[in-house]
């Protein structure tokens, strides 16, 4: 029997990333620290981008170490400038660049009748603004190849409104970032840049333990763990497998989704 399955290569093979080469923003520490991992060790070649130098250059290191051809840059996602310089040396170094993951971000718990004008805009300049100038500077260059993959870090609070915290600035900066990412993804589909967002929920990473410091918040853990059907957080390795996935020729009919890995937290 023949069908459309036929010519395909195996599909361990497809989620292989030998050869590609991508950045991640936010990539010193956390969730942007295991995306960069999981892609070297699928076979990419990753620039490491934050904007504090040392953990960038950290992580560059650790991927170095495992055999990963690995760049640590310099660049606040919130200076375009500085976001199409970062990606000018990716290409000057490779020649190419298949993947970009904007995932730089910040949490923050104001209440929205205490928030001033400066709060709500830092929120939104890193979350969305931040998001947007990467994926124009990665598109630029993945269009005019023709092909690309561009990955977002939004998080279910672009769905759901947390509680007991209040984060209005946030959740409205994620649900800005998958919108985004739909736009996008249909603006570029039929020039060969797939553009998705991977969701997640809670996850252990120095966001959080920044958030949960205060007696208010570690009061609050046990409330989002019986909130989330598997009653636990998310570890940065449980998302690691999303990244791989969207980076990948095994996803290259799916563009525009928002990839929710929450544990399942936004089902009830
Ligand atoms: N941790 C969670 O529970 C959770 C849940 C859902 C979504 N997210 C999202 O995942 C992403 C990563 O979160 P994390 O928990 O790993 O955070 P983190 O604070 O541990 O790491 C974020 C990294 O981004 C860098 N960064 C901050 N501002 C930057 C800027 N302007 N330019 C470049 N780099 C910058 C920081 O230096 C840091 O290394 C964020 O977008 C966050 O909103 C986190």
């Amino acid at each position: 029997m023949s069908d459309s399955m036929e010519g395909a290569d195996p599909i361990l093979e497809r989620f292989r990333l030998d050869g590609r080469t991508g950045f991640v923003t936010g990539g010193g520490q956390g969730i942007g620290r295991g995306f960069a991992h999981a892609l070297g060790e699928a076979g990419a070649a990753v620039a490491v981008v934050d904007v504090v130098p040392a953990r960038a250059e950290t992580v560059a290191h650790e991927l170095a170490q495992k055999g990963i051809r690995a760049l640590a840059l310099c660049a606040d996602v919130t200076q375009p400038e500085q976001v199409q310089a970062m990606v000018q040396t990716v290409v000057a170094e490779w020649g190419r660049l298949t993947i970009a993951v904007n995932n730089a971000g910040i949490g923050q718990w104001v209440d929205s009748e205490q928030m001033t004008p400066a709060d709500w805009r830092r929120v939104l300049d890193i979350n969305l603004n931040g998001v947007f100038y990467g994926a124009q500077a990665a598109g630029r260059v993945m269009l005019a190849a023709g092909y690309g993959k561009i990955i977002n870090t939004a998080s279910m609070s672009g769905s759901i409104v947390n509680t007991p915290q209040n984060q209005a600035a946030y959740n409205t900066s994620k649900a800005g970032v998958i919108h985004l990412t739909r736009s996008l993804a249909a603006e570029w589909a039929s020039r060969g840049v797939r553009v998705n967002c991977i969701s997640p929920g809670y996850t252990r990473t120095q966001l959080v333990n920044d958030l949960v410091q205060t007696p208010e918040g570690r009061r609050m853990v046990p409330e989002w763990m019986r909130l989330t059907p598997m009653g636990r957080m998310a570890e940065v390795s449980d998302l690691q497998g999303a990244v791989v996935y969207l980076a990948s020729a095994a996803s290259d009919y799916m563009t525009g989704h928002d990839l929710v890995v929450d544990g399942g937290y936004s089902l009830w």
